[in-house]
């Protein structure tokens, strides 16, 4: 098998309306031994570094500095570098003013620290269909979540139904803008004025949405945003929770520690302490100045290009499904056949999604992801509805990574591999499949 290497030329080209990563040329080799272009197809996961977050963070680091803590003058800049992120992640999601900023690791930090900031007995009801970030961090008495709806209507019909049946006091409506498993996008806004309608507010888990659609959380009367810096080209530890302060000024700090107090004091074996206000009260510890600052330039750098992004997106996504339709076998999952963002899952009726993925990456260099996706219930009932078996997909997810050439690509090798078969053999191991003579050499990095 001899797979060309598409020319820098042609991928110059492929990119030149939308931001480079830094990733776009790199080489994985095979277990032929020939090195390949990556075409990584896992944007979903985790989006490659844009070039403009890797040379901010260049430009940061010799000043970098403790924040919030030093009276020196790189101490004051990297403070201000951090406060001003506030502002850049506030108007990237068209929040209010007086909306709090409050940094955190990454979206599943963010709705946790929600979820422990939420006032005493609040309801809370969400869609079943939510990545486990969004699923999982509810506790309490009432916490309803919905099956699976089959149509963006009945969403929202089955929302007021769970909202209408909710007790008296606080609630809150978590909804997911974009679903990690299909793509699809949800009726953001539709879901909101049913939770107004209740009395409700809502909390938006914009970590798929982010990346590929601009928000504005004002407008559609969102309460709540929270999205990952790693899966919008920023992969340096940062993410965020923005939205209203009152809940969270008024909760236990998330972290005890420096940075989140006024004033600590002791008397006898007691201690007195002066939590700090938001946002400060939910950061304890030194602050992560570099990622918090990567993830306010490519916010800015995304912003500055969305019509570039959303085309080059689409146009890949309708060459990639309309390749897809034509694999034997294959079919797409879907919660509601609606628009989505460039997130396709699907299933090959007789092949095996693991092995299917090892094998992309050992004979064709395509990163794809296979499994549940960490949003099982959804996985798994989407995989019953397409006629599958299965318990586990595969997902090519794309992104400003990508090209036209890896698209044809992967259908290129899904076509052979459900057809012809993998070129090599392949055992378990750990529950992966495995080339069975992997000979792929690691980067020197971490061989030498
Ligand atoms: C829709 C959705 N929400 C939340 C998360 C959690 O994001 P993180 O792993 O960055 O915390 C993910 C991650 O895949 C996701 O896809």
């Amino acid at each position: 098998m001899t797979l060309a290497l598409p020319s820098q030329r042609q991928f110059a080209q492929d990119q030149a309306q939308v931001p480079p990563v830094v990733s776009a040329t790199l080489t994985v080799p095979l277990a032929t031994g020939e090195q390949i272009q990556y075409a990584n197809l896992d944007h979903a996961a985790s989006a490659p570094c844009l070039r403009s977050a890797q040379d901010a963070v260049d430009e940061l680091l010799p000043w970098y500095a403790s924040v919030h803590r030093g009276a020196g003058f790189a101490s004051q800049v990297s403070t201000k570098v951090y406060e001003r992120a506030r502002d850049v992640l506030r108007e990237f999601v068209g929040a209010r003013t007086r909306d709090t900023v409050v940094f955190t690791r990454n979206s599943t930090d963010s709705l946790n620290l929600l979820a422990r900031s939420l006032p005493k007995a609040t309801s809370v009801v969400l869609f079943d269909t939510e990545h486990h970030a969004a699923l999982l961090p509810w506790r309490g008495p009432w916490v309803r979540r919905i099956q699976t709806p089959s149509s963006p209507g009945d969403a929202v019909i089955a929302l007021d139904a769970a909202l209408a049946a909710a007790p008296t006091g606080p609630r809150l409506v978590v909804i997911t803008g974009a679903s990690n498993v299909t793509g699809e996008l949800w009726p953001i806004e539709e879901l909101a004025q049913v939770a107004r309608r209740h009395g409700a507010r809502v909390a938006l888990d914009a970590a798929q949405l982010a990346p590929h659609r601009p928000i504005d959380i004002q407008s559609w009367n969102v309460d709540y945003v929270v999205l990952s810096g790693h899966k919008l080209y920023a992969p340096f530890g940062a993410g965020v929770l923005i939205g209203r302060a009152d809940w969270l000024q008024a909760a236990e700090p998330y972290l005890a520690g420096g940075g989140a107090t006024k004033q600590v004091t002791s008397w006898g074996d007691r201690l007195g302490v002066a939590w700090s206000a938001v946002p400060e009260r939910h950061e304890a510890g030194s602050p992560n100045v570099v990622g918090v600052h990567a993830l306010a330039v490519a916010c800015k750098t995304i912003s500055a290009q969305w019509a570039d992004i959303e085309a080059h997106e689409l146009a890949l996504l309708h060459r990639l499904r309309k390749g897809l339709r034509d694999i034997p076998g294959l079919s797409e999952l879907s919660i509601f056949d609606g628009p989505r963002v460039g997130v396709v899952s699907f299933t090959i009726a007789g092949h095996d999604a693991g092995l299917i993925a090892a094998a992309l990456s050992a004979e064709y260099g395509i990163g794809v992801r296979d499994g549940a996706f960490c949003a099982h219930i959804a996985t798994r009932r989407l995989l019953t509805k397409a006629g599958s078996t299965e318990q586990r997909a595969l997902r090519a997810s794309l992104g400003l990574g990508n090209t036209a050439e890896h698209v044809d690509r992967l259908v290129h090798a899904l076509r052979t591999l459900v057809t012809k078969g993998p070129a090599l053999n392949y055992r378990l191991e750990d529950g992966r499949w495995v080339p069975e003579a992997d000979t792929r050499p690691l980067p020197s990095f971490l061989t030498d």
